[in-house]
């Protein structure tokens, strides 16, 4: 099993753009084969067939957007007592927030047993009023960096055998 899933969900596009760069920085970083799944089309063999995890989302209504929840609705106890010690890491895309988001991936993610490689990366797009939070998003090369670089960071962490 030499591969990375990265599970995405998005609405109005910043989460993709997220998704996309930590998958690049993953195949830049390693020779690992990198899965960048959208979580709808996503279950249980695709976590299976992983050894390292990047979970992503906007963050909703103060949770993590609802398609993201129903991937892991649909995919938690399948996997239960599976996938337990395998590194995972986190992106967020939010408006001014998304802290609630990520810390309910993580109690997920400490169910499942899984460990978590460094802390969630939390995009900010400061959309404010109903026609920005709807308008399509473009994430800044900064913040693109900073998603490259944790998936780069979790892809040679376990092709090194570091996680
Ligand atoms: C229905 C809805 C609810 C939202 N609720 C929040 C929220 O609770 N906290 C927050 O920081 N942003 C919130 N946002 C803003 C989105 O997180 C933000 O627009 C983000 O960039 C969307 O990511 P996406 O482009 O991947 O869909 C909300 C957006 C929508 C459409």
């Amino acid at each position: 099993m030499n591969r990375i899933l990265i599970v995405y969900h998005t609405l109005t596009g910043g989460t993709r753009q997220m998704a996309e760069a930590a998958a690049a920085g993953a195949g830049e970083a390693s020779s690992l084969e990198v899965c960048l799944e959208l979580a709808t089309a996503c279950g249980p063999e695709a976590l299976m067939a992983a050894s390292g995890y990047v979970f992503a989302c906007p963050e909703n209504l103060a949770a993590m957007s609802g398609l993201m929840k129903d991937f892991f609705d649909r995919c938690y106890y399948p996997v239960l007592d599976q996938v337990q010690g395998r590194p995972y890491a986190t992106l967020i895309c939010a408006g001014s927030d998304g802290s609630n988001a990520a810390r309910q991936i993580e109690r997920i993610a400490t169910g499942w047993r899984l460990q978590q490689i460094a802390p969630p990366v939390i995009v900010c797009t400061h959309a404010q009023t109903a026609e920005e939070i709807l308008r399509a998003k473009t994430i800044g090369e900064a913040d693109l960096a900073r998603c490259r670089e944790l998936g780069a960071t979790l892809a040679a962490g376990v092709e090194l055998g570091v996680f």
